[in-house]
């Protein structure tokens, strides 16, 4: 044991190292408002069988396998009573059609039609279920009976429709209806009664309770879990899903906008990409498209991030490019998805938004061109959309790929010369291990604050490695970007915008893990990784101010991390501290610059275990605690729990 001089050097040593000094007057950036949002992706029956609420798979008959997702059958049944036909009209969004031919049926096991739903229906007891129905009737006289049954037969809730209109045309009708038990995993039948001959399309259920209960809308408790991070922006459709395995199969968004009967269906780029995870039966219906993903932007106070096809399929597949000389209907694409948010109703697209139903612009102000794409054939189509684009919107600002690594050739190109080129923002991407993460709380201090600017626009921590079906989203996957993200928000004059990916995941019918939100048919909850991001974005502040242990920033040694910000609108500080380590940190942190209230909040979110995970049965396994903390003049005195992440929010006065 040190005795003596040595002794009291040793401790004066010690006690300075647990000093840590925060300048609440010193503002070293500025925190955009979209510092912290959201990636939205279809990927893991992200939107349909997901996000978007309809619960009938295949509604329209026009999966590639017209049949899929439906069973048609009963001991009356003779060849040809149910016959899929092809209208064949080849400008059809929606050619295919079932046509069902009844004679002398009495009850449910004479003819039916049952429907699977996605990896079954959630219903819930004594929510009312929307149905709806597109039919023409050929020959008047059938009465359609719907039933929600369960995998024993047991029926749970019931409703019958005798068609109204007999005119030649298409019509629609609808009829809702209450069940009477909680099931994940419901079917729908729909069973025939009577003598006629009938032709069916769009055979639709939602549930009554939808995000802000629009009709044929979202489902409510994801939407939720999105509305409760207050995410700056939300990015969206994805990701690969905007490339297309191939140019045919890109994300063409004049086609997800308009009557949902008229929107296109197409093959999910994710349906055959992992041969190790196939999922035949992944369409995009677009009954989430355009309209609504703005809208959603809207309703959850983010701003919407577009991200467009650069005339490129996936570099992975295809890698299909459109011609230079040939890139104009893209461009096009660009200019007029601007007019659709921001334009007056006289205008083609503004109009069309109008009758939509929001007369108001939706304030696009940002944009991406391309998603994961590289070389210099990203380069030479994208000079193109910026030319465009600038001239004709010069306020929009526009995100550009750095490729699909944050380091490498690829990376290298695209990033020198994007900076060159004096882009808006670059999109970096990385999916990493934690060791990464950690390592890396320092790559943004040597970007140049006066270039370009970052947008971390998919990141995770990869428990195993990227695309293993064996990645989790545990505690230490969090606490390891709980720690880089301190490096995001101390470089927040280079990096305005962060984003987590993916978003969403089905756990019956994932492609691709981790992912910040997993759900079922009924139940949803938010990942380690999503009470992180959570956490930042409800926390954010407005300008980043000093914080110091010796003179040096906090990225890493002795395991801890730190950033701080006041927020000047509710004149707050607010220091966030990561000890990824496993013993608990005694800090004294002293505040210079600005006087505090004599008590604060502290916020933790901690486990001991770092393979610790959330799940359906124990969603807020870890998730954050809130007490109260003394605040002694300028210090603030805490100890840092082992493996933690720690925010004090104090009033300044
Ligand atoms: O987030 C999953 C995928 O990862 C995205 O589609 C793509 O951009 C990235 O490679």
């Amino acid at each position: 044991m040190a005795t003596g001089l040595t002794g009291m050097l040793l401790s004066v040593a010690a006690q300075k190292a647990n000093i840590i000094t925060v300048n609440a007057a010193k503002i070293t950036t500025d925190i955009q408002p979209t510092m912290w949002g959201v990636f939205f992706e279809d990927i893991n029956m992200g939107a349909d069988g997901g996000l978007y609420a309809e619960l009938v798979k295949n509604r329209s008959f026009e999966f590639y396998t017209p049949q899929m997702g439906w069973k048609m059958g009963g001991n009356q049944v003779k060849e040809g009573d149910f016959l899929i036909l092809n209208s064949g009209a080849a400008d059809s969004a929606n050619p295919h059609f079932l046509r069902v031919k009844v004679q002398d049926s009495k009850g449910s096991s004479d003819m039916n039609i049952i429907n699977e739903g996605f990896r079954g229906m959630g219903i819930k007891q004594g929510l009312r279920s929307e149905f709806s129905v597109m039919y023409r009737q050929q020959q008047p006289g059938v009465t359609l009976h719907i039933e929600l049954i369960d995998s024993t037969g047991k029926i749970l809730g019931s409703s019958s429709i005798t068609p109204s209109e007999s005119g030649k045309g298409w019509h629609k009708q609808e009829v809702s209806f209450n069940s009477n038990a909680t099931e994940p995993k419901a079917n729908m039948r729909i069973w025939f009664e009577g003598n006629g001959t009938i032709d069916l399309d769009m055979i639709s259920l939602f549930p009554s309770d939808t995000w802000k209960g629009r009709k044929g809308g979202l489902r409510a408790d994801m939407v939720q879990l999105l509305a409760d991070m207050k995410p700056g922006f939300i990015r969206f459709p994805g990701g690969c899903i905007v490339e297309g395995r191939d140019l045919n199969t890109r994300y063409q968004w004049k086609k997800t906008v308009g009557p949902v009967e008229e929107r296109k269906l197409i093959i999910n780029r994710w349906n055959t990409e992992f041969a190790h995870r196939p999922t035949p039966d992944y369409f995009q219906t677009f009954g989430l498209g355009f309209y609504e993903y703005f809208q959603m932007a809207e309703d959850i106070g983010a701003e919407p991030l577009p991200i467009l096809n650069a005339g490129m399929a996936c570099q992975f597949n295809s890698a299909e490019l459109v011609p230079v000389e040939q890139i104009d209907p893209y461009v096009q694409d660009a200019l007029d998805l601007i007019e659709f948010a921001n334009g007056d109703v006289n205008t083609k697209w503004g109009k069309l938004r109008a009758v939509m139903g929001h007369p108001a612009p939706f304030n696009l102000k940002m944009m991406g061109v391309g998603n994961e794409n590289w070389g210099p054939q990203y380069l030479e189509r994208l000079k193109v959309f910026t030319k465009a684009i600038k001239a004709k919107y010069p306020t929009i600002k526009l995100i550009n790929s750095s490729g699909t690594d944050p380091n490498g050739e690829r990376y290298q190109l695209l990033n020198d010369s994007l900076r060159m080129m004096k882009a808006d923002i670059i999109d970096e991407h990385y999916y990493r291990q934690p060791e990464w993460f950690f390592k890396n709380a320092k790559r943004y201090d040597s970007y140049d604050a006066n270039s370009s600017k970052v947008f971390a626009g998919e990141y995770a921590a990869q428990s195993d490695h990227t695309v293993s079906v064996d990645n989790k989203n545990n505690w230490l996957t969090a606490l390891s970007e709980a720690a880089f993200m301190t490096g995001l928000e101390r470089n927040s004059d280079k990096v305005y915008m962060a984003s987590y990916a993916p978003l969403f995941a089905h756990i019956d019918a994932w492609q691709w893990t981790p992912d910040l939100i997993w759900v079922d048919n009924l139940r949803s909850y938010g990942t380690t990784d999503y009470q992180v991001q959570k956490l930042y974005s409800l926390n954010k502040g407005t300008n980043g101010v000093s914080i110091l242990q010796n003179g040096e920033e906090l990225a890493g040694k002795d395991s801890l991390y730190a950033a701080a910000a006041i927020d000047k609108n509710t004149n707050e500080l607010i220091v966030k501290l990561v000890n990824a380590q496993d013993k608990p940190q005694v800090k004294q942190i002293n505040v210079d610059g600005r006087k505090l209230a004599a008590t604060g909040k502290l916020i933790t979110l901690q486990s001991d275990d770092l393979k610790a995970m959330n799940s359906f049965e124990h969603p807020m396994n870890v998730s954050p605690k809130e007490d109260a903390i003394n605040i002694n003049g300028k210090q603030i005195n805490l100890t840092l729990k082992p493996y933690s992440f720690t925010i004090v929010k104090v009033k300044m006065m």
